[in-house]
């Protein structure tokens, strides 16, 4: 077997590497996400990009086992915030010059509510003066939908795979057209297609995920493409079909220290993408963000929905800052992100370096 130095060497990775890599411990793991922060700062420097978080909804059609907000939840307080509650959210953005936004929401297809995107869409750009960049995140949709929430400004994409491994999928889903892993996957490929930057990602520490499942994942980020990742780790609910097999989990802290090795090994495997340091780290510890950009991720997505509301965003439990509001926050994150030796592109995109080589149009 190779030592971990010989293989942070390479310039390529076998499955194996992979895996090894996540399993390295001591002074291999320190060096591991040493080399994430060294290849970030080399190949995207040390600028960490906002997307303000605007989680419009968590009214949802889908019933995902691992997650907070699925329809089977009862008990959770349904929300769906007015569209001027949305534009003043994006108007906060653009104020403080956060470079993009994110629509978030849970799932729902009816031409009323693609159509409500598409009119937002056009009313952010419209109050930003084209400004702020618009990243989507509702979920699969039918080829045609996101095709018009492009003419209408949408750029960027996101749509996570939650895992590639097809039989874990199932299950963590239910066994039905919805929830289908082959129609996800068409999904980023008709994304890809139409001309957007695509992010994806995974849970990491899922029930029955192996270290080889993750390592899969990461091969697939690459054969992919992928212009972005958002990943975390997976955090249980108790109002989910899948707590019951908690017992099944790793400890939360290794979780979330596997999670940082899986941002470290991804910025070695694609070295010019953008990946965030995704908010589950957060309700782990509370520098959980900070830790992951030291280690290789420069996006971080401030929740900027209104907080009254977010208490209701729950995917997960433990979920942090959903007291502030978001003008608390924006203090909050400039100090976060000195701490970690970052500095903030305010009022840039922000685009994935590795979208930009590929041809496409330069942003500002
Ligand atoms: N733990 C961590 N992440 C979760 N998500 C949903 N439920 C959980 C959970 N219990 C993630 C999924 C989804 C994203 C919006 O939130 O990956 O794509
Ligand atoms: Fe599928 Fe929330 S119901 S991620």
């Amino acid at each position: 077997m190779e030592t971990i130095s010989a293989i942070l060497g390479q310039t390529s990775f076998s499955h194996s590497n992979l895996e090894q890599l996540l399993q390295c411990t001591g002074e291999d793991k320190s060096n591991l996400l040493k080399k994430g922060g060294a290849v970030k700062d080399l190949f995207v420097g040390n600028k960490v990009y906002f997307r303000g978080l605007i989680e419009f909804s968590n009214v949802c059609d889908k019933d995902c086992f691992y997650c907070g907000i699925r329809k089977s939840n009862h008990i959770v307080k349904r929300y769906n915030l007015t569209d001027s509650e949305i534009l003043d959210a994006a108007r906060f953005a653009d104020d403080n010059r956060f470079g993009s936004v994110v629509l978030q929401s849970g799932e729902n297809s009816s031409p009323a509510f693609t159509d409500r995107i598409t009119n937002l869409l056009t009313k952010i750009k419209e109050l930003s003066n084209g400004r702020l960049g618009i990243t989507l995140s509702v979920g699969e949709q039918t080829e045609l939908v996101y095709r018009k929430w492009f003419e209408a400004g949408a750029h960027r994409y996101l749509l996570r795979i939650e895992t590639t491994n097809q039989s874990l999928y199932k299950r963590i889903h239910p066994c039905d057209l919805l929830h289908d892993f082959n129609r996800r996957l068409d999904c980023l490929y008709y994304l890809r297609a139409i001309g957007y930057q695509i992010g994806t990602g995974v849970m990491i520490g899922l029930p029955f995920q192996t270290i080889s499942d993750l390592a899969d994942d990461l091969l697939f980020f690459q054969q992919f493409g992928i212009d972005m990742v958002g990943m975390g780790p997976y955090i249980e609910h108790s109002e989910t079909p899948l707590y019951e097999f908690r017992h099944l989990l790793l400890p939360i802290q290794e979780r979330f220290d596997l999670s940082l090795k899986m941002i470290a090994v991804l910025r070695i495997l694609m070295k010019d993408i953008n990946i965030a340091a995704a908010t589950a780290l957060q309700a782990i510890d509370p520098l959980g963000r900070e830790k992951g950009i030291k280690v290789g991720a420069n996006i971080i997505m401030p929740n900027i929905t209104p907080g009254l509301y977010r208490n209701d965003y729950s995917l997960y439990e433990n979920k942090p800052c959903v007291d502030e509001e978001p003008a608390q926050c924006k203090g909050c994150l400039d100090a976060r992100i000195a701490m970690a030796d970052g500095e903030i592109g305010y009022g840039e995109w922000g685009d994935s370096i590795h979208f930009l080589k590929k041809g496409n149009k330069e942003a500002i």
